[in-house]
This record gives structure tokens, sequence and C-alpha cells, in this order.
């Protein structure tokens, strides 16, 4: 089972950005943690602040991997080209937000992605990757 989690913009600062919303754990080491707990899954991490090279690796990764978990930031609520990335892609993608979103200011309510999305896991923190990961081995 090959999985990739990709984060998008401003996920590289988690640890140091919005502690208050966001925790105090860096991805580096939250990623740690979780290739100990699935030995058994690759899984490979690929962060960037940039919207084309998300979508660049969103079709590399696309054909090939079984799977994608995809936390967009921002671009969740802008893009509508990453939406058609996971559209035109055959790997089912997993969308997950740390924050509860539909808590926070409106414009966070939509997401142009989770129509194309297998499912969404928001709001549960760090820990949401993990049940994304565990949502491709339940199947
Ligand atoms: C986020 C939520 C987005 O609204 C925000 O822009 C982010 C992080 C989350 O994980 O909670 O950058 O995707």
């Amino acid at each position: 089972m090959e999985l990739l989690i990709i984060n998008g913009p401003n996920l590289n600062l988690l640890g140091k950005r919005e502690p208050d919303i966001y925790g105090n754990q860096s991805f580096e080491a939250y990623l740690a943690q979780l290739k100990k707990q699935f030995p058994d899954i690759e899984l490979t991490y690929y962060q960037s602040n940039v919207e084309g090279e998300l979508i660049n690796e969103i079709q590399i990764a696309g054909f090939s991997m079984d799977g994608i978990i995809l936390n967009a930031g921002a671009y969740t609520h802008t893009s509508i080209a990453i939406a058609d990335a996971i559209a035109a892609i055959a790997t089912p993608v997993v969308e997950v937000h740390i924050s509860n979103v539909y808590a926070r200011e409106s414009f966070r309510h939509h997401s142009y992605l989770s129509p194309h999305c297998k499912g969404c896991i928001i709001g549960f923190g760090m820990k949401g990757y993990e049940l994304a990961i565990r949502s491709f081995l339940e199947e």
C-alpha cells in the first residue's frame, strides 16, 4: 500500500503557526509517529505553497499511488484547478482539515475539492491524517 500525504500552503509552518488552532507539533514530527504506527504502509510526504506544484504532484501520484491524503489549506476554498486535478486522476483522494472549518469564518465553509474526493475528515486535529490512512486500510 502506497499512500501520499500532500499538504498545501502554510502547512509547512505547523507547530509555529496559530498553535491555538493547529497545535504545537510540526508535521515532520507527526509524520515520524505515523510511519512508526503504520510500518507496512509506504508513506510519502509532499508539501508546497505553490498551487501549480501541488497540481503537478497530484498528477504524478494520481496514476500510481493507492491513495492521496490531501490538505490543500486555503486552496481548498479557492482552487478550481486543484479540483480539476483530483477529478482527472484515478487514485482516490481523502480531504483532510486539521481545524473544523465549519466552526470558522464562512469563506472556509465551501470546498471546491470535496465533490471530487472519496471522503473528508475535518476537525480532528493532526489525528485526521491517521484517520485518513485507516480509511484506505479498511476497504
Ligand atoms: C486548513 C483549513 C483552511 O481553511 C486553512 O486555510 C488552512 C488549514 C486546516 O487544516 O484546518 O490552511 O486546511
